[in-house]
This record gives C-alpha cells, sequence and structure tokens, in this order.
C-alpha cells in the first residue's frame, strides 16, 4: 500500500513542528510548503527532518518547496499558514491578515489535491475554517479545524498536575470555539474513570478550566515571540494520524454544524468520529442548561467572527 501524502502549507513553527510529529509517528511522505519569499528556507527543514530519520527509525520522504506542483494529489492537507499571536494580540486581531492568507492558499488546494482531507490550523481557527471549506468547496467531512484536541489536552494537563497523576489517566471534553468562550462538559471529564466533580472542588475547577481558557496567551506571554508550536503540532498530527490510519478517534474538533446542535451552517469544536472518510460522524451529547448557555455564548461569538471577516473580506 503506497504511503499517504501530507502536505503542510506554513513551514513555521506550528508546521514544522507537525512535520516532525507526522515523521516520527511514520504516517507517510510529507511535503512542507511556504511562501517563496522564504526561499530555501522549508527545503533546509525538509533536509534536516529527514536526515533525523536513521535515528529516530523511520522511512518518510520529506521535501520542502515553495512550488503548489510539489503537493499534487495529497490526501491530508494541514493549513499553518498565516501570522501567529505576540503578546497583547488576541486570536481575533490575525483575522483581516489571515483570511486573505487562508483564501489564497484554499485556491491552490483545491486546484492541486481536490480530494484531500483539510485540516485548518491558521487562526482565529473558527473562523479560517469556515472560509477554507467556502474557498474549496470540498464537502465539509473533509474540512475540519484543529482546536479541540490542543485545548482538551491544555484541559487534562492541568487536571494531572493537580491531582499528581498520569495524563493517561485523564479524559476530557471541551466544547465551542477556540477562544474565550471555549466550553468545559464536566459531566464528560473524568479520571481513572471517577467523575472529576468527585475529585475536585467547583471553585478549583473553574480556576483549571480559566487556565485552559487563557492557556494559548499563557505560552504567547512567557515566548514573547509567538505562540504555542508543540502542543499544537501534537494536537494536528494525532488528527492526521486518525485520518492516514482510519482509526475512527472520537475526539473534538471545529466541524462544520448546521442540525447539529441547531448550530445552523457554522464551525464549531463538536465531538466527532474522525477517520479516512475526514468527519465521519457528529456526536451529539446532552448538555445541562449552563452547558447548554455556554455553548451558545461560544456560538455567537463564533458567528460574530465569520460576520466581521466578511466585511473585512468585502471591504
Ligand atoms: P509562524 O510564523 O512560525 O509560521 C507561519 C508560516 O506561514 C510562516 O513560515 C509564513 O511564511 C507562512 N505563510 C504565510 N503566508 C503564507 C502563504 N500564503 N502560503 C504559505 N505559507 C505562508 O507561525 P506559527 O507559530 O507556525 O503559527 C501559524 C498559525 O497557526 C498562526 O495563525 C497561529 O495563530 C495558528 N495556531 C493555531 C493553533 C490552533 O490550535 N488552532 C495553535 C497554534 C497556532
Ligand atoms: C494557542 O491556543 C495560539 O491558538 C493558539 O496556543
Amino acid at each position: 500500500m503506497a504511503r499517504a501524502k501530507i502536505t503542510i502549507i506554513g513551514a513555521g513553527n506550528v508546521g514544522a513542528t507537525t512535520a516532525h510529529w507526522c515523521a516520527a509517528a511514520e504516517l507517510g511522505d510529507i511535503v512542507l510548503l511556504d511562501i517563496p519569499a522564504t526561499e530555501d528556507m522549508p527545503k533546509g527543514k525538509a533536509l534536516d527532518l529527514m536526515e533525523a530519520s536513521p535515528i529516530v527509525g523511520f522511512d518518510a520522504n520529506i521535501v520542502g518547496t515553495t512550488d503548489y506542483a510539489d503537493t499534487k494529489d495529497s490526501d491530508v492537507v494541514v493549513i499553518t499558514a498565516g501570522i501567529p499571536r505576540k503578546p497583547g494580540m488576541s486570536r481575533d486581531d490575525l483575522l483581516s491578515t489571515n483570511a486573505k492568507i487562508m483564501t489564497a492558499v484554499c485556491e491552490q488546494v483545491k486546484k492541486t489535491s481536490p480530494n484531500a482531507i483539510v485540516i485548518v490550523v491558521s487562526n482565529p481557527l473558527d473562523a479560517m475554517v469556515q472560509q477554507a471549506r467556502k474557498v474549496t468547496g470540498f464537502p465539509s467531512a473533509r474540512v475540519i479545524g484543529q482546536a479541540g484536541v490542543l485545548d482538551t489536552a491544555r484541559y487534562r494537563t492541568f487536571l494531572a498536575m493537580e491531582l499528581g497523576v498520569s495524563v493517561e489517566d485523564v479524559s476530557a471534553l471541551l466544547l465551542g470555539g477556540h477562544g474565550d468562550t471555549m466550553v468545559p462538559v464536566p459531566s464528560c471529564t473524568s479520571v481513572g474513570g471517577i467523575p472529576v466533580t468527585q475529585l475536585i472542588a467547583p471553585a478549583r475547577l473553574e480556576e483549571i478550566v480559566q487556565r485552559t481558557r487563557d492557556g494559548g496567551a499563557e505560552i504567547v506571554k512567557l515566548l514573547k515571540t509567538g505562540s504555542a508550536y508543540y502542543a499544537p503540532a501534537a494536537a494536528t498530527a494525532q488528527m492526521v494520524e486518525a485520518i492516514v490510519r482510519d482509526k475512527k478517534r472520537l475526539i473534538p474538533c471545529a466541524a462544520y454544524c448546521d442540525k447539529e446542535y441547531g448550530v445552523g451552517g457554522y464551525y464549531v469544536g463538536v465531538p466527532v468520529v474522525l477517520g479516512a472518510a475526514g468527519v465521519e460522524r457528529i456526536v451529539e451529547i446532552e448538555l445541562t442548561e449552563e452547558e447548554k448557555a455556554g455553548f451558545q455564548n461560544s456560538i455567537d461569538a463564533v458567528k460574530g467572527l465569520v460576520k466581521t471577516m466578511g466585511e473585512l473580506l468585502a471591504s
């Protein structure tokens, strides 16, 4: 069986690190693409990564390029192209610049890899993935956003730190947009099978949830020159793996919801079954009244963002 062809657009911090995690897990051949202004940078990163293969023990052809011809007929396209946050910036400050970049990138992807499954990572995530679907015209099952795996991983990390237990024993779910309105679902959060509410008092749990909401900003403040990339890239590689290995992982992703959760045609973070066909199913769960209100607030924030993006692109 031929190896999967995985193209990563944007060879910056998240893109190159996604390539790293994908190569280490031997998920397929990788093409790392950036803009011509970066000259040979993608080639340098690709060759450097490929030279790690005898040490780490993976077989993969890794190519760096600025030419979409090299990405032709990719099975999976990951889009990380765009500018990241600097201290003091919100994800939404990135809206105008990244919407134009996303449009240009997706016009190319549509032509060169018409059958690909697209994973969008660029921020502000929920608006960028909406734009990616609009420009590619691909079925919604094949255009997905990465946010929930990262946000949930941060939450799981903080819960494991709080309880002094293995992260492997913490299972959790966060819904909604990738922003300040993300919604934790305590009834879907457990540690070794024990509901988290039996282990952590409500006030302390709320502090941990707030740290999760601020997780991206916490890293920006520490790094000062950009935003997080190790965990975002690991989250993206997990989605690539679910697709190329048809794992049917049940994980939170930004998926196109129409009737689901009554969203009405927008991308928001929901639990999905992710496999070879992309989003194979959106899983609808019962929410408490408080969770429903939080989720609605998050959906409204995403709708506002998409509206602003439309106005910015039209001006
Ligand atoms: P970076 O600045 O290190 O890399 C971005 C790369 O995109 C640069 O190499 C740049 O040359 C390239 N690029 C710009 N325009 C392009 C175009 N038209 N075609 C191809 N490449 C282009 O930034 P970093 O840290 O890799 O972040 C990338 C994006 O991912 C940002 O928008 C950031 O906010 C977002 N992000 C999203 C996360 C999520 O959970 N959804 C988590 C972390 C970052
Ligand atoms: C994060 O959550 C910047 O969205 C990115 O780290």
